[in-house]
């Protein structure tokens, strides 16, 4: 049985068999200023023509729209822009009336919280940056700073739109402007599903947080063909500028994907631990998990050689909440750890030397690393947990050279700076000026503690003994040397490796049991909870470092 239907558009009616009995429907006429607004929508809605959206498939990419459809709760994005077009009249720019002008701009829901997003449409344009592109781009980040909500934005894009010449770098200009004047009041997160080149590079390296997908992602200021002229150097896009070349080498990625669907699940799952502005606490969890759960872990560090290796994750894995621990940066600087973790609930970020690379000693690039997500958590009213694993700082003519007294001096500073509550853990070897940068009591950490394994001196035993008795080493026979200084260094020992000779002079607030350290960490942030109002401290920017 036909039944009787009503084009959305056109308000026509057209026939469909549902085998129901129905009576014909009475046909009322669609107003045409509806039928226009119908079809105007649904034909911008579509985005570029098939045979793009086909090419965007077949380079197993995803849509703009349906990339804010993974990401947004359902049915929550509100658009705004649709009807935006170039006013650009060169090249017939402004005749084609795209729509929208290569980029989705709106508001939805994550985990019900609000957040703006943008995404940008490869399929017009090759997703290229028009002015009216950006001013689309810069009103929504301007209505997010208003309104204290995230800006996510997706990028899918050739590039500054060569047609409209200076209008489309003025628009980078515009974005970038407000990248930097929204940096640390609200959460900025690029993801990067496409190319990403040129100076458009910079937007995404002045955001907090950069996404990047294996095969997918491609990021440089000069591509491979220009290199070639310019140096001689042939080099293939991955190898330049994809997603693990940015997460390893450059430090410019923060998070690897797997696909489209993964990155949009790590995003949110990001969002969890952030608040929504530089005007909120993050958000806290209920967790069943004990507060009083015993690390057995920690016992069992005590007894290993100081020199043995291990990942410090494990140790993190076990203070968190449920064992979940969000690495940041996993890939990039390996010596140092960072991340989010929740303790009794309340969202922190861990900084931790990792003495399974390098020893856990600190570089330059393990400077920069930590100290710009210090600042990311002062930013954004979240606790800090320090963990102290460090034997000094990587020596070298390259990191010298390279200027780890420069990049160093960031850590320090980051740290100093920092005014929300910060607790630190010394689980093995703090020496030297490592030991002072890593949230040590007197550069203004409120909550110190140590481990009985805990080794606080100005060296290690070997080094120290060398300068120390350098004399009585050179004049012992050759075959009593080693014994000698093994002596000597049990001595040394004896003396400095240990914290209570830090502990006696107050730079350790407290030795710990070790099994105990979850709970009295959960203790200390929670006594140090109130130390500061959200929103007092003064605002400082996430400057890329
Ligand atoms: C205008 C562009 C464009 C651009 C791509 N398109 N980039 N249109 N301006 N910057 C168009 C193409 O002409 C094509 O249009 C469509 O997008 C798809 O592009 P293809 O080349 O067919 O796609 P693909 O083979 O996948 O290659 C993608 C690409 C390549 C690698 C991004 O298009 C490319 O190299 N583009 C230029 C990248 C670049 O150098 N940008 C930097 C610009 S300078 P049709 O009509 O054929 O479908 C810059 C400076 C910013 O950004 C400075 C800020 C301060």
């Amino acid at each position: 049985m036909a039944d009787l239907m009503e084009d959305p558009i056109t308000g026509a009616a057209s026939a469909q068999d549902t085998g129901k009995k129905t009576h014909p429907k009475k046909l009322r006429v669609v107003p045409e200023s509806l039928r226009k607004f119908r079809e105007i929508h649904v034909l911008a809605e579509a985005g570029g023509p098939p045979e793009k959206i086909a090419a965007q498939k077949a380079k197993g990419k995803l849509t703009a729209r349906e990339r804010i459809a993974y990401l947004t709760d359902e049915g929550s994005f509100q658009e705004i822009g649709l009807l935006m077009e170039s006013r650009c009249t060169d090249f017939g720019i402004k005749d084609k009336h795209i729509k929208g002008d290569g980029v989705i701009t709106g508001f939805g829901r994550i985990g019900g919280r609000p957040a703006a997003i943008f995404s940008e449409d490869f399929t017009q344009l090759g997703g290229s940056l028009g002015r009216t592109h950006a001013d689309k781009i810069a009103k929504l980040m301007d209505m997010a700073v208003d309104a204290r909500i995230p800006v996510i934005g997706i990028l899918d894009s050739g590039g500054a739109r060569i047609q409209e010449g200076v209008d489309s770098l003025d628009g980078y200009g515009e974005i970038f402007y407000r990248n930097t004047k929204a940096s640390g009041i609200i959460p900025q997160i690029s993801i990067i599903l496409g190319p990403c080149a040129g100076g458009a590079v910079y937007s995404p390296a002045l955001t907090d947080f950069v996404f990047m997908a294996k095969g997918l992602s491609h990021m440089f200021v000069t591509g491979p063909e220009v290199v070639k002229a310019a140096t001689g150097e042939e080099v293939d896009f991955e190898t330049l500028g994809g997603s693990m070349t940015h997460a390893s080498k450059s430090g410019v990625c923060h998070f690897v994907a797997n696909s489209e669907p993964d990155c949009f699940r790590q995003v949110k799952e990001l969002m969890s631990f952030l608040p929504q502005s530089r005007f909120e606490n993050p958000p806290a969890q209920e967790t069943k998990d004990s507060a009083d759960r015993r690390i057995s872990l920690l016992e069992k560090l005590c007894e290993v050689d100081p020199r043995k290796p291990y990942r410090v994750n494990h140790i993190i894995w076990w203070l968190a909440d449920d064992h979940k621990f969000m690495e940041v940066h996993h890939d990039f600087a390996r010596n140092i750890v960072v991340g989010f973790i929740r303790l009794g609930g309340q969202v922190v970020g861990v900084i931790a030397n990792n003495p399974a690379h390098m020893a856990g000693a600190l570089d330059i690039n393990a400077s920069d690393k930590a100290a710009r997500f210090i600042r990311l958590l002062n930013n954004f009213n979240i606790p800090i947990l320090t963990l102290v694993d460090v034997p000094g700082y990587w020596p070298g003519v390259a990191q010298e050279h390279g200027g780890i007294i420069r990049h160093g001096a960031k850590l320090l500073y980051a740290y100093a700076e920092a005014t929300v509550p910060k607790v630190t853990l010394v689980l093995r070897k703090a020496y030297g000026g490592a030991y002072i940068a890593m949230s040590s009591k007197l550069m203004g950490g409120d909550m110190n503690f140590s481990l009985p394994s805990a080794e606080i001196a100005v060296m290690g035993p070997r080094g120290a003994i060398e300068i120390l008795y350098s004399r009585q080493i050179k004049e012992a026979k050759e075959e009593e040397r080693e014994a000698l200084r093994a002596k000597l260094a049990k001595e040394y020992s004896d003396k400095f490796a240990s914290p209570y000779q830090t502990a006696s002079h107050g730079s350790i607030d407290e030795v710990i049991e070790p099994s105990q350290a979850r709970s009295r960490l959960i203790g200390a942030f929670r006594l140090l909870a109130g130390k500061r109002r959200p929103g007092e401290h003064a605002h400082t920017g996430n400057i890329p470092l």
